[in-house]
């Protein structure tokens, strides 16, 4: 692909960052400037910042900054000739027909290989559809189907969906004519090898298909659904995880909502494609679907960048219910506002509006729509009648969800509420999610020694004395770094591996040895590429000698620095949840210190405060960052004076 200058410029000329941003972020004005929470890392103040003047991007958090066309590289990891591609789409500007040659195949080469998986996926998205709109067979079969279901070809088209035939290799003939090679088309997902030989075949065969598109509106991977009855058959085919495919990374129709989400503030949360699509239809078009899966927190943060307030839209059954509900708290955590719609027994909510109606539906949510914590209130003391056992139970599952809430001031209403559904006291109810909050975070496989160790820890001489907390946050950042080093790609649950985990919880905590924090950043750099990068890459490929040496140091046995982490090794490998609380602790270790360095430096402002107003400024930082200590401490299983 080679674009010809003058089409880049008037692209440049054309791409309006407000506008461009705008897309992937909900901005606020703010004077001449916008502002955001920074997408590129987790923050709960705005740090980011564009500028409509100067036509740029800049993040004071994370230092990300640059123009329009680096904006879209940058968030949708792609490389230069896909970001202006983008833009061009957006702004409607034509690249020239040369531009489109088939690429050589140095170039096919050349390009990274992300790239070529979104261009096999696009250019499969494209067969699809002709399969759907322009075949026999996918008219009579696919098309029908859709229509039966009361889709209109004008929501079919917004939705991209298509029809793969039923055959072994149609598309994967279709796309190596295309010059695309079997490699390829298997890392996207798109064929599967046969075991042992040098064929392929197609993974969507004989399914009507749902594209599944990035923010940007790149295709990522497909859902394919099968038109058999038969109960052998699996109702759907997913794409499986691909180097531009994480399922915990996309939510299903965003790219579609995300312009009504921001319109209206809030986003209707489904389970499947079709009510995604059937709602979207029904003009209810800030809709996305979590496809199935429990949510998960990168999907969370994703959603959050475009509102704050969601509503579950769950089916009746039970069974789902209860398992639901659960994935509920990690949207509670993220200081999301939670409403739930539980729809009748044996209806989803696409069957639902097919049967009452737009109007009936829209009357429907919003006399059924209540807050989640009292919901779960109610639901739970349904359950338990006068049984002070099951009663007792039951407060606890709701003041567990209330802890789960980060705003305290939200925290205090619901203590409130909860306390008059329940009819207890609300300071027992806030007792009893204290003691829930030490029990949970508690260490369960304290050894003796790191119980001696934790409980050092909190003592208020070492945080008086700067020089040992720097150290110790030192160390402390050093262990990070030898966790992502050896387990990265460790499974930490079921929907993470350890660097999701560790890299969430570091949010945007900057590290204060510069050399760890470089690792950090390629640690960072690489999981927004979607690789997890080993030991090995850094002692083969990169060029700079001070981080191989740092990293080839703490990867060998010698080098084993805390005590402690001996024992600890040799035990972790076998069982996520040992990897999980082992890191857990660290991080709550590492936090700690981290916090405490944090009240020396407000401490040494707060000497040379110069005025009350000031004075009283640092105080309160003072009070808020020994509060956070103290819950830290908590957290860490004991209790500070
Ligand atoms: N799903 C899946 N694999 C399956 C079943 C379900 O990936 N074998 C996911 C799909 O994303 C699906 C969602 O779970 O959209 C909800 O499943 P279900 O309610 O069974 O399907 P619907 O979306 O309601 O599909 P339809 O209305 O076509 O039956
Ligand atoms: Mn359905």
């Amino acid at each position: 692909m080679r674009i010809p200058s003058s089409t880049i410029q008037e692209i440049q000329q054309a791409a309006d960052i407000v506008e461009v941003v705008g897309d992937f972020v909900n901005l606020k004005k703010k004077g001449k400037d916008y502002k955001a929470c920074c997408p590129f890392h987790n923050e709960k103040t705005p740090s980011f910042s564009v500028s409509p003047q100067r036509n740029i991007f800049k993040c004071f958090g994370c230092g990300k900054g640059g123009d329009a066309i680096t904006f879209v590289m940058e968030i949708e990891s792609v490389g230069y000739v896909e970001a202006l591609k983008y833009l061009a789409k957006k702004y409607q500007i034509e690249i020239p027909e040369e531009a489109y040659q088939p690429p050589t195949d140095e170039e096919l080469q050349a390009q990274n290989e992300k790239d070529s998986l979104l261009i096999a996926l696009e250019q499969a998205k494209v067969f699809f559809q002709q399969q759907l709109f322009e075949t026999e067979e996918g008219k009579n079969i696919g098309l029908n189907y859709f229509k039966e279901r009361g889709f209109q070809e004008k929501t079919l088209k917004s939705f991209e969906m298509g029809y793969s035939p039923e055959a072994w290799e149609a598309l994967f003939q279709h796309l190596t004519q295309k010059h695309f090679k079997p490699a390829i088309l298997e890392k996207a997902g798109l064929v599967i090898k046969r075991e042992g030989k040098d064929q392929y075949f197609d993974r969507f065969r004989d399914r009507v298909i749902f594209p599944i598109h990035n923010v940007a509106g790149r295709v990522v991977g497909f859902g394919g659904r099968t038109l058999r009855k038969d109960k052998n058959i699996a109702k759907y085919i997913n794409s499986p995880e691909t180097a531009v495919y994480q399922k915990s990374q996309v939510l299903y129709g965003l790219y579609q909502a995300r312009q009504a989400i921001r319109q209206v503030d809030s986003c209707y949360l489904v389970e499947g494609y079709a009510d995604t699509v059937a709602l979207h239809q029904a003009g209810i078009e800030n809709v996305v679907a979590s496809s199935g899966t429990s949510l998960t927190t990168e999907q969370i943060r994703l959603l959050r960048r475009f509102t704050k307030q969601v509503t579950l839209l769950y089916d009746g059954d039970e069974a789902g219910l209860q398992a639901s509900l659960r994935g509920v708290d990690l949207l509670l955590e993220e200081g999301l506002q939670v409403r739930i719609v539980i729809f009748p027994a044996g209806e989803d909510p696409d069957s639902y509006l097919q049967k009452v109606g737009t109007n009936a539906f829209q009357t429907f949510i919003q006399k059924e729509q209540e807050d989640f914590i009292t919901f779960k209130t109610k639901l739970l003391l349904k359950g338990v009648a006068d049984d002070p056992f099951k009663r007792a139970q039951a407060i606890k599952e709701v003041v567990s969800s209330i802890i789960k809430i980060p705003d305290a001031i939200h925290r205090m209403v619901f203590f409130k509420a909860c306390s008059e559904q329940f009819r207890v006291e609300e300071q027992v109810l806030i007792s009893e999610g204290n003691k829930l909050i030490r029990q949970q975070k508690k260490f369960k496989n304290t050894t003796q020694k790191e119980t001696a160790e934790v409980q050092k820890l909190p003592d208020e001489k070492v945080s008086e004395d700067k020089t040992t907390s720097f150290n110790t946050l030192i160390l402390q950042e050093q262990e990070s770094i030898r966790l992502l080093l050896h387990y990265a790609d460790q499974p930490i649950d079921d929907t993470r591996y350890l660097v999701h985990y560790l890299l969430e919880e570091l949010g945007d905590i900057q590290f204060e040895t510069p050399l760890y924090q470089e690792i950090l950043t390629i640690y960072k750099e690489a999981l927004r590429r979607g690789e997890v990068l080993n030991a090995d890459f850094f002692i083969q490929t990169h060029d700079n000698p001070a981080i191989k040496k740092a990293v080839i140091d703490l990867i060998s046995d010698r080098h084993v620095l805390s005590e402690h982490w001996k024992e600890k090794k040799a035990r972790i490998p076998q069982k996520d949840e040992v990897l999980q609380e082992v890191t857990y602790t660290h991080l709550m270790r590492l936090k700690f210190r981290f916090v405490q360095k944090m009240i020396e430096e407000n401490k040494a402002k707060l000497l040379k405060a110069t005025n009350d107003e000031e004075q009283e400024r640092f105080l309160h930082i003072h009070q808020t960052l020994k509060n956070t200590e103290r819950e830290i401490a908590q957290a860490l299983g004991n209790v500070i004076r």
